[in-house]
């Protein structure tokens, strides 16, 4: 899929706030080798960076428009072009850090335990993934996707994985580290803009959908899907969008 990371970061301070939750429980004072999988545009990267100055820090990301504008904004970090599935550190890390990014991958029960296997000694595995499979954000784009014109197009399309529940991974991780700390939060994201709902979704998990169509169908999926979103995302008196957003957090240490 091609990002786009301008419309990625049109919401950059709601999708950022996890992403410093997530590294506010990182119990590492000094790590030499810090890894961001999945850093997508490389503004959380670069703040790994600022949190440890002394570590050499690498993104890692499947998609070179999102690297483009990594290596551009954050000249302090190396980036590299790699899959979460196949990715392998020269050396191994102290830190393998992912906010928002493990859940476009499946496999996750053999991921996980690979991703714990690269790690140093004493190394921390930080994750968060959204749980929001379920939640009519996306729920819509594959109901709206099932009926109308595209729906050939559509049938197959490929897209952010549903993640296990919280005690799935907790099974996963739990034998394999020595510290496991999980948490999931439920943000408030109050987005500001007309159809905010929508252009938060266009950033991200409609975007595979966005890309099987043409532009005449694309514009029809979109007013159908911006249609049904505006029953349970409606604009506040205030005119604020408000979209809850639930966040699975796991901190591993082996
Ligand atoms: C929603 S963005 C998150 C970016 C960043 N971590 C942040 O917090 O803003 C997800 C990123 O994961 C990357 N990604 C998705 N699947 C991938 C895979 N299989 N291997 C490597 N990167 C992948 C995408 O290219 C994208 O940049």
């Amino acid at each position: 899929m091609q990002w786009d990371p301008a419309q990625y970061l049109r919401y950059a301070d709601e999708r950022l706030r996890p992403a410093l939750d997530l590294m506010a429980r990182v119990p590492l004072a000094t790590p030499a080798r810090v890894v961001d999988l999945g850093c997508g545009p490389g503004n959380v990267t670069a703040i790994l960076k600022q949190r440890w100055p002394e570590a050499a820090v690498t993104g890692v990301d499947s998609s070179p428009e999102m690297l483009g504008k990594a290596a551009a904004s954050v000249p302090e970090c190396r980036f590299e072009l790699g899959d979460f599935g196949t990715w392998m550190p020269e050396i191994a890390p102290d830190l393998i850090y992912s906010n928002a990014a493990l859940h476009w991958l499946g496999g996750h029960d053999t991921l996980f335990p690979r991703l714990l296997s690269l790690l140093s000694k004493g190394g921390v595995l930080a994750v968060q993934m959204p749980g929001m499979h379920a939640a009519p954000l996306r729920a819509l784009q594959h109901e709206v996707a099932a009926s109308g014109p595209w729906a050939a197009a559509l049938a197959d399309v490929g897209f952010a994985r549903p993640i296990l529940e919280p005690g799935a991974y907790w099974d996963l991780l739990r034998p394999r580290c020595t510290a496991l700390d999980m948490w999931e939060t439920t943000y408030m994201h109050a987005l500001q803009g007309d159809n905010a709902a929508v252009q938060w979704a266009i950033g991200t998990s409609l975007k595979p959908f966005l890309d099987r169509l043409t532009p005449e169908l694309r514009e029809g999926y979109l007013a159908a899907y911006s249609k049904a979103m505006a029953g349970p995302y409606p604009r506040r008196a205030d005119g604020s969008t408000l979209l809850p957003f639930r966040r699975v957090f796991m901190v591993a240490t082996v």
